[in-house]
């Protein structure tokens, strides 16, 4: 079991096969997925096989179980992904089940990830997206550093209530993340 990142409550860490059913309860809310695709659940076989070859082709990214200290029970996932072989920008993602929500878990996680993404994995910048209408991941990308970059319109495979409004990136370069760090450290934040 390989643990990627620890944080208060929470132990991040690579997914395994056995995880598969807590992966296929997350997705089996609709209100889970309603932002992402519309209240279609996602995760099947195939798609954990991915995640799993995804470890051997990019050491230390890939998608990450979040396991809530407290109970040992699997709230949801994280993702940092790189798009190709040389892409030293990867994006941040996050995904946890209804009654998870609204505790700062995602915050938590994610601020632990992209800390990592730049002092181990020496990326150059992480990013993340969202519809636009959806405040509270817009809300945990601003908390986790990341800054608003633009308003865009994907081309995504379903159609979500309010994504006629469009798609929102945010991100944070690794000259802003150290400069948060002197500035944490100045203030004793
Ligand atoms: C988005 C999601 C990951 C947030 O996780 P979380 O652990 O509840 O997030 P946090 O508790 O760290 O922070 C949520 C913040 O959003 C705020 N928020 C919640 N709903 C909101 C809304 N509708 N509009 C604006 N802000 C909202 C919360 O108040 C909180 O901010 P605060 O700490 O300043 O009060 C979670 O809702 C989720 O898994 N949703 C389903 C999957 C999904 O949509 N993933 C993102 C796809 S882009």
């Amino acid at each position: 079991m390989e643990v990627v990142a620890e944080t208060e409550r929470l132990i991040i860490r690579r997914i395994t096969p056995d995880d598969a059913p807590a992966f296929t309860q997350l997705d089996s809310d609709p209100e889970v997925t309603r932002y992402v695709t519309g209240g279609v659940a996602e995760f099947d076989d195939e798609r954990l096989g991915r995640w799993l070859a995804q470890y051997e082709r990019w050491p230390g990214y890939g998608f990450f179980a979040a396991v809530e200290k407290e109970s040992g029970e699997i709230i949801g996932w994280f993702h940092l992904r790189p798009e190709g072989d040389d892409d030293d920008q990867p994006e941040l993602g996050y995904r946890f089940r209804k009654t998870a929500w609204g505790k700062g878990y995602a915050t938590e996680g994610s601020r632990a990830l992209v800390d990592r993404a730049f002092a181990v994995l020496g990326v150059s910048r992480v990013h993340a997206t969202a519809l636009a209408i959806h405040g509270a991941s817009r809300r945990v990308m601003e908390k986790s550093g990341l800054r608003f970059i633009r308003l865009f319109h994907g081309d995504w495979p379903y159609q979500i209530p309010g994504d006629e409004h469009g798609d929102v990136e945010y991100a944070i370069t690794r000259e802003e993340w150290e400069e948060d760090r002197r500035r944490a450290e100045r203030d004793g934040t």
